[in-house]
């Protein structure tokens, strides 16, 4: 604990514009309803503003028919103090699929360019080799890499290894460390661990990133903070507990008097969330804001699931009128993978154990089925697990695909791709930046594009997207 004479005032990254909706709404706040509060925000004094990456890319596209690449150049124009922040899935860039350097690259040089000034990297396996190439782009374009760690519970994570990672993290250049606890199973007191862990690994700022699913979130921070970490994630209070992050103001008022005060002005604070309030009520009119995700989910600490996996899981058994089979799906999940080298479960190794387990269970017998991404996560495609795969159930992947498992970095086997992709989509390029939206979803984008082109010639974009035009 420090002094308490001595001032250490906690910084705070607020998450309204990208991890609280994409928790809470399933990522579908406009750039229009974004735009007319950020010069209040702008005020707030926060230490960043995450407003970009992880899935608002793929919704901007998909369901907002906005470009994301616009998006990102209004806040910046905005946002005239607060730094923006961005989350990026290590080789996977905002995509399902390992890319080659080529692309990583370039994506991290025009988020950089259009704005952004801090790159939150994680990999779903925490393969170190994963994050080089876009913590070296980072470093290259002047932009702060700052790595996550993808927090989980298993007998192979220990306080030891963390702070080993922690060493690593800082060797390979990351200028922060971010613990991602995307499920919410960081409890207060092993926060304090942690945190006292990692400082002890590493001189670099740590952040807390977590998750209210579990109901214990407030806590953890408060807990991390007197631990010395240095910054907090937290959520307007609109769109904040449940599956998003502890609310800003709360946590602002909970530090006072205390040497973690950020000092944040508590009126502004209010004038901010009465702009989000009226938007919270049409979400819950709609539908679009669940009562589900909002309360307390104590299941996710019970059997270490995240919460959107819950979800998953239970629509993946509806479609396969197998709901009975829920609980026998959740007491599989664990064995899956322990089976596939404990990683922890987040996007997407927590879909590729999710759907293995459903399948073992329906099918009643294990592994008589291996989807695709399970064999290549045996085959060393997705990066090193922690722990060995059982080497029977690998086996099974090497027989069924002739494959033998990789142990190099899986992007070292990959082609530069920026050329060809260049030359898939010249035909509706208008900015630099979209190729890099046709490489993550090709088809959306193309989409995207075809409606940009109706816009602007006026043209009915349902039209245009049948391939016919108005007489
Ligand atoms: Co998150």
């Amino acid at each position: 604990m420090a002094d308490v004479n001595e001032k250490r005032p906690v910084k705070i990254t607020e998450t309204i514009l990208r991890d609280a909706h994409q928790s809470l709404i399933a990522t579908r706040m406009t750039t229009e309803q974004m735009l007319p509060i950020i010069g209040k925000m702008d005020e707030v004094g926060y230490h960043a503003v995450e407003c970009w990456g992880g899935a608002t890319f793929d919704a901007c596209l998909r369901f907002l028919k906005e470009d994301p690449w616009d998006r990102l150049r209004k806040l910046k124009d905005g946002f005239r103090k607060t730094k923006l922040q961005m989350l990026f899935r290590g080789q996977n860039i905002l995509g399902y699929r390992p890319y080659a350097d080529d692309v990583v690259e370039y994506f991290v040089q025009k988020s950089i360019a259009n704005g952004i000034d801090i790159i939150r990297i994680f990999d779903c396996l925490n393969d170190i080799r994963n994050l080089q190439t876009a913590v070296r782009a980072a470093n290259k374009e002047k932009g702060h890499a700052q790595v996550a760690l993808s927090y989980t519970l298993g007998e192979a994570y220990t306080l030891e290894y963390w702070e080993k990672m922690a060493k690593e993290i800082e060797e390979m250049g990351a200028d922060s460390i971010c613990i991602k606890d995307m499920a919410g199973l960081l409890v207060p007191n092993e926060a304090t661990n942690l945190v006292k862990a990692l400082k002890a690994g590493t001189k670099l700022p740590i952040e807390l990133h977590t998750h209210y699913t579990s109901g214990v979130a407030s806590m953890t921070c408060m807990k991390a903070v007197e631990a010395g970490c240095d910054i907090i994630d937290t959520a307007m209070s609109p769109l904040s507990m449940g599956t998003s992050q502890p609310a800003t103001e709360v946590m602002a008022k909970a530090f006072e008097g205390t040497p973690y005060d950020p000092g944040f002005d508590q009126n502004l604070l209010a004038e901010i969330a009465d702009y989000f309030r009226p938007m919270r009520e049409e979400w819950i009119k709609s539908g679009r804001l669940d009562p589900k995700v909002m309360g307390v989910n104590i299941k996710t600490l019970l059997y270490q699931v995240p919460g959107g996996m819950l979800s998953n899981l239970v629509s993946q058994l509806k479609e396969m009128k197998a709901e009975d089979k829920y609980d026998a799906v959740l007491e599989e999940v664990p064995r899956v993978r322990s089976d596939f080298g404990e990683p922890p479960l987040v996007t997407p190794s927590s879909q590729i154990v999710g759907t293995q387990a459903v399948l073992n269970v329906v099918l009643g017998e294990r592994y008589k089925n291996l989807t695709k991404e399970s064999k290549d996560l045996l085959l060393g495609k997705y990066g090193k697990t922690v722990k060995p795969f059982n080497p029977e159930v690998q086996q099974k992947a090497i027989d069924i695909t002739g494959e033998q498992p990789i142990t190099c970095r899986f992007a070292d086997t990959l082609e530069p791709e920026l050329d060809k992709l260049e030359a898939e989509m010249k035909q509706w390029k208008q900015q630099d930046e979209d190729v890099l939206s046709y490489a993550l979803f090709p088809q959306v984008a193309t989409d995207f594009f075809k409606y940009r082109e109706a816009q602007q010639s006026k043209i009915d974009p349902s039209a245009a997207k049948d391939g016919a035009y108005p007489v």
